[in-house]
């Protein structure tokens, strides 16, 4: 059977090295990290993520500030306010809340963040510094998932790593951070999408599989080699009408019959979510070493 690889225990362990980061800013440096977060519009999942983002920014030490919008909060206004923060020296890092409603330009949004300030590392300047290897915010997601193999010591150096899935966030990022020449990474990665032949005998060849389809079920046993490591991105909702809210949350991996063959594997929930949350704490902290000057 797999060892669960628990995003959530990592996370807190992470928290605690993090809140003694803002304690050491804090008395040395009489620097507090801040973090502001725009939010337009009341989707419920949005509204949650953030309120989760506020609860871990409050456990590690880091002020928050939120900024909330109607959902006919207009471009010029968002534009106007991203300006703003841009200029806040009191702000170290901020993020807009992802999905905007449909009248707002999403790509002109992003691309106005001062990159110094792109804590979601969302920036094409991050992006592109992430590319070639350079000093960067890193997004926090493929981030985190990196954080999780090596502290429970997986190795990623010559290993097989194939991801299923290619968004801008999660499955191309990846991609980039894990093959880099650098500790922590040097693995032979394979990008899979809808359009790739032969999924599944991919996938058998991986040593590490990654499934970021947003889709359950994309990867059943059958698709996994003996003793592979699985991380499940996907968070998917299915009706529960047993759960009080009517649903539950499930990835893209048939995670009852792939334990059974995979040597780890994450859960959903509580895997690589966790991850993802703090490895934003860990950019805004190093947003304002760096807005400090401290290395
Ligand atoms: N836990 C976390 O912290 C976290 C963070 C981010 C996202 N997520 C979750 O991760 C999932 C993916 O999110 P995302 O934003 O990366 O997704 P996305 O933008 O919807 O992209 C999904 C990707 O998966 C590919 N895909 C979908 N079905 C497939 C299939 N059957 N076979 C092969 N490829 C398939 C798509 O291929 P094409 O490009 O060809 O369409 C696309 O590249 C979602 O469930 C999301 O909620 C979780």
């Amino acid at each position: 059977m797999a060892t669960i690889l628990s995003g959530k225990e990592c996370a807190a362990a992470m928290h605690e090295e993090l809140k003694i980061k803002v304690d050491e800013l804090k008395n040395k440096h009489n620097l507090t990290p801040r973090l502001a977060v725009i939010l337009v519009g009341d989707d419920p999942g949005s509204v949650s993520y953030v309120r989760g983002k506020e609860k871990d920014c409050l456990r590690v030490g880091i002020e928050f500030q939120l900024h909330k919008f109607d959902t006919d909060y207009s471009e010029a206004d968002l534009l106007a306010l991203i300006l703003q923060l841009n200029d806040d020296h009191a702000i170290h890092g901020f993020i807009v809340q992802l999905p905007l409603p449909g009248h707002i330009n999403e790509e002109k949004v992003l691309y106005a963040i001062d990159p110094e300030k792109d804590v979601d590392g969302f920036h094409p300047v991050n992006i592109g510094r992430m590319m070639i290897g350079a000093q960067c915010f890193l997004p926090a997601t493929p981030h985190g998932i990196q954080q999780l193999l090596v502290r429970n010591n997986i190795p990623i150096e010559g290993q097989h790593v194939v991801i299923v899935g290619r968004s801008n966030i999660v499955g191309k990022p990846l991609a980039m951070m894990l093959v880099q020449k650098k500790q922590h990474a040097n693995a032979t990665v394979t990008l899979c999408h809808t359009r790739t032949k032969n999924l599944a005998d991919i996938t058998r060849t991986a040593d590490i599989l990654v499934a970021a389809a947003g889709r359950p079920d994309t990867i059943t046993r059958d698709m996994v080699k003996e003793n592979a490591v699985v991380i499940d991105v996907g968070v998917n909702r299915i009706n529960d009408p047993t759960k009080k809210q009517g649903y539950r949350l499930i990835g893209d991996v048939d995670f009852t019959t792939v334990c059974e063959i995979a040597s780890a594997i994450t859960p959903v929930p509580g895997g690589v979510g966790p991850m993802t949350r703090t490895m934003l704490l860990h950019n805004t902290i190093q947003a304002a070493r760096n807005h400090a000057g401290i290395s």
